[in-house]
């Protein structure tokens, strides 16, 4: 065969993606399994590059170069187990199938495992960008064997989105650290535009403001140190108005929240882990609370009073909200961070985190400027303790301090829910504490069940005997 790279699996995300290839001069192999869709394609978009169709797996193989390169792009789950299934099986020792899927990561490191027996590499890669990323540029996040990327980082780097001229996409680390990665991307994504909707719901109904403002509230803060994709987009979904009524769209549209599950998923991990991701676990239960409609409806019911509304918005509060979205934001991402870097040691990944900054700064949903800060800072101390602690964040953290404040007490005051704003302050109060009242919750463990604490004065384990004389024993 004479193909370098093939496409199964021609949906949006499939066809954008063997688009992107083709007109990156790569002769890309394409194949789906109802052959329309392959006819289609390359009716409709033969001109931009060098397809060759396949009508079935057996010709899609026989079209490619070796090692062959094999992307997947079917539902996650049952279906791609089945391609990966029929695909071992004409494959030959050396070639390589990339998942570029949504998948779990523990399905991928089963499939890697199990591949990588028959001397096949799988490689599961996340994608970001949506339609539009995949055929202009994603962001990618690759793992599997280094091998694997030798091959594939060339093809991968060259349709990838590019910022300064890097590509973002870089070999993230062994089996299943590509898909946990995008996991975690998906996580923060979902963390993010909680916070930018927290901020919405203030400004309009603390700060009086229309959509319409809200949205040229948006547009401004674009300009800054919030420049992202997702601040980009909500100063347009705001500002568009309902053809059918007249009203802006963000007033017709139904106040249910979806998700397909990845941030569920990293919130899962995250427990797992033991890692505190309280931004992205607020976002995703908040969620899932406004989905509950008939919840809503009964407990609205129930407490049918409003509260007092402010005779007018507190003094300050765009500017206010604007400090306390960039305070949260940092708190997301960190915590975010946080989750790689412990998945990192755990499975033995060893990921670059300032590398994960970087090829987050385009192409993909939650790219930002801010992003080269994160870069910057694992750059300058790899080991951070937390992002929350480099100087750049620390001190824009400090500036934001009161405001954050004001705007959570504005919040409490007139009734608006800020799970996110409010759970990332009480995540940056919490650990910089002195004294935590954690010591308390092991005096409560002592009692009731002899679980034993540590004091702060001496080694060792201790228990009170607490229905006897109340003396002090080592445990
Ligand atoms: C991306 C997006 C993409 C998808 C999300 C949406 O990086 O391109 O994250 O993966 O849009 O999965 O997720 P929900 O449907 O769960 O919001």
């Amino acid at each position: 065969g004479t193909a370098r790279i093939a496409v199964t699996g021609l949906a949006t995300m499939g066809s954008n993606l063997a688009r992107n290839l083709a007109r990156n001069g790569f002769r890309v192999a394409v194949h789906n399994r109802t052959p329309a869709r392959t006819r289609a394609l390359v009716e409709q978009h033969g001109h931009e590059g060098d397809f060759v169709p396949a009508e079935t797996l057996p010709d899609l193989v026989a079209a490619l170069q070796r090692p062959r390169q094999i992307i997947i792009m079917v539902k996650a789950g049952q279906p791609t187990d089945a391609v990966i299934d029929e695909l071992a099986d004409l494959l030959e020792p050396g070639d390589m199938i990339i998942d570029g899927g949504n998948a779990h990561f523990a399905d991928t490191r089963r499939r890697e495992a199990r591949l990588r027996e028959r001397g096949l590499h799988f490689v599961g890669a996340g994608i970001s960008g949506g339609e539009e990323g995949a055929l202009n540029g994603p962001s990618i996040m690759p793992g599997g064997s280094a091998e694997s990327y030798q091959h594939l980082g060339p093809v991968l780097e060259t349709i990838a989105a590019k910022v300064d001229g890097q590509p973002c996409c870089v070999h993230v680390g062994p089996d299943g650290a590509g898909h946990f990665v995008k996991m975690v991307h998906n996580g923060i994504e979902y963390a993010d535009m909680q916070l930018i909707a927290e901020s919405y719901d203030l400004l309009r109904h603390v700060g009086g403001l229309e959509p319409a403002a809200i949205g040229e509230v948006f547009r401004t803060w674009n300009s800054g140190d919030l420049e992202s994709y997702l601040v980009e987009i909500t100063a347009e979904v705001l500002g568009h108005v309902d053809a059918a009524t007249g009203k802006p769209l963000v007033d017709v549209i139904a106040d249910q929240a979806e998700q397909k599950g990845t941030g569920r998923w990293t919130v899962q991990e995250a427990l797992e882990l033991g890692v505190p991701v309280t931004g992205i676990a607020e976002a995703v239960f908040a969620r899932s609370l406004s989905a509950n409609t008939d919840q809503r409806a009964a407990v609205r019911a129930a407490f049918p009073e409003a509260e007092q509304a402010a005779a007018k918005a507190p003094e300050g509060l765009v500017e206010d909200v604007r400090h306390a979205l960039f305070a949260s934001k940092v708190v997301a991402y960190a915590q975010g961070f946080d989750e790689i870097r412990a998945a990192s040691q755990t499975y033995g990944w060893n990921i670059d985190l300032g590398a994960m900054a970087t090829i987050w700064r385009g192409g993909c949903i939650i790219r930002a400027r801010f992003l080269d800060r994160i870069r910057a800072a694992y750059d300058r101390d790899p080991e951070l303790a937390s992002l929350l602690v480099d100087d750049y964040f620390a001190s824009a953290v400090e500036q934001a301090r009161e405001a954050w404040r004001r705007v959570v007490v504005a919040a409490v005051r007139a009734g608006v829910p800020t799970p996110g704003f409010s759970s990332a302050l009480a995540y940056y109060d919490a650990l910089r504490a002195e004294r935590l009242p954690a010591a308390l919750v092991q005096g409560l463990r002592d009692y009731f069940g002899a679980h034993t604490y540590r004091r702060v004065d001496r080694d060792g384990s201790f228990h009170t005997l607490w229905s006897a004389d109340r003396s002090e024993v080592s445990a």
